[in-house]
């Protein structure tokens, strides 16, 4: 079935000037961009999107990480695509993620890994609406 998720390119990466890599990485798996864009995260928009990591170890940590430089947002689209993200992504610790995923390849740490993708359906739909309108989503 056609879905949307939401990714975030992180500013670790951003600033490793690998943007264009992983966007062209995210087109060849087959992805439509549906919107982008490149915007520093407040700090109160980088509490509330990563809300329910709230009074976890790394949460303070993982807020000024997101906070320390532009990150690129982005509305993508194509069958399952929730799911192929995640597989392109690999998982949260670039040191347990396979060869050829994002996070390997871009990756430092358990905090700095490069991209972001919803975990689910239902938390892509809010995802993507705390960045884009409904109009942006074209
Ligand atoms: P992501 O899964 O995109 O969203 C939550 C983020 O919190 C995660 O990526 C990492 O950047 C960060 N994170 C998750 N678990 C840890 C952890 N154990 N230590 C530090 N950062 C983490």
């Amino acid at each position: 079935m056609l879905e949307r998720t939401l990714s975030i390119i992180k500013p670790d990466a951003v600033a490793a000037g690998c943007t264009g890599k992983i966007l062209a990485m995210i087109e060849e798996a087959g992805f439509r961009i549906l919107a982008l864009r490149m915007q520093r995260l407040r700090r109160e928009q980088a509490e509330q999107f990563y809300e329910v990591h709230r009074g976890k170890h790394f949460y303070e940590s993982l807020v000024r990480f997101m906070t320390e430089g532009p990150v690129v947002v982005m509305a993508l689209e194509r069958e399952d695509a929730v799911a192929r993200l995640r597989d392109l992504m690999g998982p949260t610790d670039p040191a347990k993620a396979g060869e050829g995923t994002v996070r390997k390849l871009y990756g430092t740490n358990i905090e700095r890994n490069a991209i972001h993708g919803s975990d689910a359906p239902e938390t892509a739909e809010r995802e993507l609406r705390f960045f884009f309108s409904t109009s942006e989503l074209v």
